[in-house]
Order: C-alpha cells, then structure tokens, then sequence
C-alpha cells in the first residue's frame, strides 16, 4: 500500500469508523490520554492525524481545537458531526508554525508505512508545538504478535515471518472486533521494533517524559489468564538547548 493509498482507505471509511459500536478508542485510550494531558482551559490543541474527530469531541476542556487529517472523507465527516473543534486542515503546510500547546497523534505510528514518513511526521510536529509544549503519542502496543484484546486482535498470520527485525516493518492486520460484533473494520498496519520509533522520536528534537502501557478492560483471551496491555502511550517534550 502505498501513502496515498492509505489515506484513501480511511476516508472511504470515516462514518463506519467513527461510530464502531467496538470502542475501545472512546473508553480506554482516549480517556487515558486525557487524563495524562491535564489541558488548561484556552489551550490550543492540534490532533494530527485525527481522523474523524473523535478524540477532540471527548475533550470537554475549554480550549481551541485543530483537527489535521489529510484523508477528505475524514474531515467532511467531522466538519459535518464535531461541532466542538474550532478549525479543520487537510494539509499539515497550513499549520501554523510554534503555536499548540498541546499536539496528539493517535493510532498514526502503525498506519504508516515508511520511516521516512514517519520521520517527516515527527520533524513536522516539531516545528508546531510552542517550546514549553506536549506532544503525546497513542498507538497499539507493538510488543505482542497475533493477540486478541477486549475489542480488536490482530494478525500476523499471513505474513512471512522471516524480517530483518531491526531494520525493517512488518505488515499485519487489526481487526477491530468482538467475538458478538454484527460490523467491523479491518486494516493493514505496519510493525516496526519500539526502539525505532522511540530514537526517531529523540532525533527528531524530543525528550521522551513517560510511557504508559494502557490496561484493557477485564477481559480473557479465550486461553490465556493473564491480560495484555493493549495500547502504549508516550509523553514528550522538546529538547531546548
Ligand atoms: C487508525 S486512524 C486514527 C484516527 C484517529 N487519530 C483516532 O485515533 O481515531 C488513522 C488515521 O491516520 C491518517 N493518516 C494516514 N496517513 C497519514 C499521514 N501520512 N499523516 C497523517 N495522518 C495520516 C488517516 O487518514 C486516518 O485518519
């Protein structure tokens, strides 16, 4: 798939998406996030990559929100149901330079294919956020392969699984589900090892404040007795010398 092909995919997606009955987004990780976050009333908070606007919608702060997603199927959709966000881009050259407080980027580092994308993206929030800002990153824990969680699992089975680990992304699928669900939606996404995007991150100017494994809700793998934690969340700062 190429960059454009993965935008594509989600705009044609954004009405079956934003309203999953599965929605471990709305009642894990979004709340984790914001709780983590504490945001001051008036702040200015960009969600790059926010697809359908759901996770600004869920901030009941008083504050200015921007939502960026270059997928048009997705903006339309927001414009059209998140009457809570101020202002809405598809292109991330029309944010303005040194300005939010605050900048999330949710569920993006697996949708994206390349590193050098991925770099771009990191360099590029870099240049938005004001020098005493937050940047936080919300994304499925990469530490486990085929599992299933309360409300998705994902799949590596039809992968060879023969990769250079450290240098490479491994595709696979997430499957957004339950065993009772009557919709779902499923996608490709793309492995990479941790440490790639934690020194990504670092050399693209950040300092790295805390990471959070989020807990799943109380649910059992059909064979297992212990519990994964589904979502990894990672605070970060600038690095002002
Ligand atoms: C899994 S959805 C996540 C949406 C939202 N952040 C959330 O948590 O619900 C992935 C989003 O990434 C966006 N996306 C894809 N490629 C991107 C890129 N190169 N830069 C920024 N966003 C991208 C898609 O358009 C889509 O809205």
């Amino acid at each position: 798939m190429s960059n454009n092909d993965i935008i594509g995919f989600w705009g044609e997606t954004p009405e079956k998406y934003a309203n999953l009955e599965v929605e471990n987004r709305k009642t894990i990780l979004f709340p984790a996030i914001i709780d983590i976050l504490k945001i001051r009333q008036g702040a200015k908070l960009l969600d790059y990559g926010g697809g359908d606007g759901g996770f600004l919608d869920l901030v009941n702060v008083k504050c200015e929100k921007y939502l960026y997603d270059p997928s048009n199927g997705m903006i339309d959709f927001a414009k059209a149901n998140r009457k809570t966000i101020n202002r809405f881009y598809t292109e991330d050259s029309k944010l303005p330079l040194l300005y939010f407080n605050v900048i999330s980027l949710i569920h993006v580092v697996t949708v994206i294919k390349e590193n050098e994308e991925l770099n771009r993206i990191f360099k590029k929030i870099w240049q938005l956020l004001l020098d005493d800002g937050t940047f936080i990153i919300g994304m499925t824990h990469p530490a486990f392969k085929n599992n299933f969680f309360s409300t998705f699992h994902t799949d590596f089975s039809t992968q060879k699984l023969k990769f250079d680990y450290l240098n490479s992304h491994l595709p696979y699928f997430v499957h957004l589900d339950t065993e009772n669900s009557k919709e779902h939606i499923s996608f490709e996404c793309y492995h990479r090892p941790i440490s790639i995007v934690l020194n990504m991150i670092i050399s693209c100017g950040f300092m790295i404040t805390k990471v959070i494994e989020v807990p799943d809700k109380d649910f059992k793998n059909q064979d297992k007795e212990f519990l994964f934690p589904p979502f990894l969340i990672i605070e970060c700062k600038k690095q002002i010398i």
